[in-house]
């Protein structure tokens, strides 16, 4: 099935979902301490909207890029309901619609190792951030302590077609600086690792 109407499937359950388990609301709220206090953010994949909602109240600009239809029309009732500007745009994180150097932060939380080719994206990213942007992934990994319980989560999460990544070698493969690494959660299965333009 492809991944947009799979996502469009599963938009009706998946918000309900992420506030009902604590912990996961926790780890994609994990991304918000990084995030410069001006400028403008991108966030790719952002679902239901529930992290796009704050994204939304803090920053000058805010921008939502996800492949799902039905994903898209979540958060915008969300932020509409709210009175908050939304600026949602329909595409793809491999093929990204936008000018270089046009955001000071991108973030992603659950969505890189959803998207195919990770080394193409990746310098996508780098070409859209702005010198000094921040790149911001929050995604299930393989710990640095290889635990098995967290190796048995990355195997599933890979059944669903994700893949488990070390993002911060692709990061610097496009030039960026990684300037935070930190895997935390159930198992350590989850890394936040930052990048920063030069
Ligand atoms: C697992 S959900 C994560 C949602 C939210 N960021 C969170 O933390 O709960 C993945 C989201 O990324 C979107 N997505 C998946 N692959 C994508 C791609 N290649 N480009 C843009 N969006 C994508 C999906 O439609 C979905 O909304």
């Amino acid at each position: 099935m492809n991944p947009a109407r799979l996502y469009d499937l599963m938009a009706p359950i998946y918000g309900p979902a992420w506030r009902a388990i604590p912990p996961w609301r926790r780890y994609s709220m994990a991304a918000l301490p990084w995030l410069p206090d001006e400028g403008a953010v991108l966030e790719i994949g952002p679902g239901p909207g529930l992290v796009h909602e704050i994204l939304a109240q803090r920053a000058a600009l805010t921008v939502g890029l996800d492949i799902s239809a039905g994903m898209l029309r979540r958060t915008r009732e969300r932020l509409q309901a709210r009175g908050l500007p939304a600026r949602l745009v329909r595409g793809a994180a491999q093929a990204l619609p936008f000018a270089d150097a046009s955001f000071d932060a991108i973030v992603m939380t659950f969505v890189f190792s959803a998207i195919p080719d990770g080394e193409r994206a990746m310098r996508a990213f780098a070409r859209i951030l702005r010198p000094g942007g921040v790149l911001i992934l929050v995604d299930a990994c393989i710990p640095n302590d290889d635990n098995i319980p967290a190796r048995v989560l990355a195997r599933m999460w890979t059944l669903f077609g994700d893949q488990m990544r070390d993002e911060a070698t692709l990061m610097r493969a496009t030039g960026l600086t990684v300037i935070a690494k930190r895997e935390f959660g159930a198992f350590h299965s989850i890394r936040i690792t930052v990048g920063r333009k030069k």
